[in-house]
């Protein structure tokens, strides 16, 4: 009788010490700075023993943290903000990240303005890179199941993305998967486009003075038209205005992560304009305008960018052309302002 209690015991305490089995797992799987980082904060503690983290990406010992911001709206320290975003709340394996066109894959982090959704990252499986020499499996630990010959990324923060080193180590509360970096925080629009270079659509942002209101308004899905598209195309045959422009490339109150955008799908943008999303094999088309680099995921929202100035499905009015007034949108001051100002300037030109 006292015997089976300690032994009793002795599987009670060995299961408490296997509630602990992340960081062992972590510890053995190359990533024990990252277990480091877990222990060294009690916030980040508590919500990893919790089991609310049943996918867990790891950075790989050696990995450099990215530069935290230095101003933030949250009061919870930056450390703890990454150290959420790593962890997924939902048990995804390998293959599931693998099928096309990709997972959004929720992460504990709930800082982002976003309507108090949790922050996501997202993978991308039609934009693998092919193993190489310092990014091969290592000897010691099994490369992911299947018979993989690339790695598997998963974007977050600026577009930035990081790739799947191991995959589908098991601990007792889900998966760890090991990474070669850490996720990059999310950031605003307008510090996410200028990271990119973005910058004829910056100055569109700027001197329409819509800079901070795209930064600030939450959950927005932003299509990002490239230097190029701007330079190739008449805005302003399309557009009336910088501001018709820029509301006319953001759907509102909608995270449009790009397995969310569904083929044939009909959105209404800000700027009152319906877009239609076409698949093509793997491309994605916004209207006429091609999807070049997705989900850059924002503090405020996810963006995409694209190769062309969308053409809305029913042309805008422009200038001495107005007719219909926009829909109502979170832009619409602006909007309405300049169409008052065409009517006006009509009217005294009648
Ligand atoms: C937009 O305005 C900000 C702040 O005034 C400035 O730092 C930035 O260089 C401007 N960007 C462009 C592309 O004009
Ligand atoms: C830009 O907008 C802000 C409010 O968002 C306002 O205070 C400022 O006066 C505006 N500047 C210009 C030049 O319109
Ligand atoms: C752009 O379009 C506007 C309006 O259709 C037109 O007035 C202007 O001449 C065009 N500019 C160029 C460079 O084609
Ligand atoms: C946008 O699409 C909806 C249906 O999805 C339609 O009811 C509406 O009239 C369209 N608006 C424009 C401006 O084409």
């Amino acid at each position: 009788m006292f015997s089976s209690i300690v032994i009793l015991c002795f599987v009670l305490t060995s299961s408490v010490v296997q509630a602990a089995g992340l960081i062992e797992v972590l510890q053995n799987s190359d990533a024990s700075e990252y277990a480091n980082f877990i222990q060294s904060d009690p916030t980040l503690s508590a919500l990893y023993s919790s089991g609310q983290a049943q996918t867990v990406f790891a950075p790989i010992d050696g990995s450099v943290q990215p530069s935290l911001r230095k101003v933030r709206r949250q009061t919870s320290p930056a450390q703890e903000q990454q150290g959420s975003f790593q962890g997924v709340q939902r048990l995804n394996s390998y293959a599931s990240l693998s099928i096309p066109p990709g997972a959004i894959l929720k992460s504990l982090d709930k800082s982002g303005n976003i309507g108090g959704n949790p922050q996501s990252v997202v993978s991308n499986p039609s934009d693998k890179t092919q193993s190489s020499a310092n990014k091969r499996w290592a000897s010691h630990l099994s490369p992911p199941n299947g018979n993989y010959s690339s790695l598997l990324k998963i974007y977050s923060g600026l577009g930035n993305f990081v790739n799947i080193i191991y995959a589908d180590i098991p601990f007792d509360g889900g998966l760890v998967h090991v990474v070669d970096g850490y996720f990059t925080l999310p950031q605003p629009l307008s510090t996410t486009a200028s990271a990119n270079g973005h910058t004829s659509f910056l100055s569109a942002a700027n001197s329409s003075n819509l800079t901070s209101s795209l930064d600030n308004t939450p959950s927005l899905t932003v299509f990002i038209p490239n230097n190029g598209a701007f330079s190739q195309s008449n805005a302003s045959s399309i557009y009336p205005s910088s501001s018709s422009l820029l509301s006319g490339h953001i759907i509102p109150n909608f995270l449009g992560y790009l397995p969310a955008l569904s083929n044939g799908a009909i959105f209404t943008t800000t700027a009152g304009t319906n877009v239609t999303i076409t698949i093509k094999g793997s491309d994605y088309y916004v209207n006429n305008a091609k999807i070049i680099a997705s989900n850059q995921i924002l503090e405020n929202g996810v963006a995409h960018v694209v190769d062309a100035i969308i053409e809305p499905s029913t042309p805008l009015p422009l200038p001495f052309e107005a007719s219909a007034p926009p829909t109502k949108t979170i832009l619409t001051a602006f909007l309405v302002g300049t169409i008052a100002a065409l009517w006006f300037a009509a009217g005294i030109i009648i």
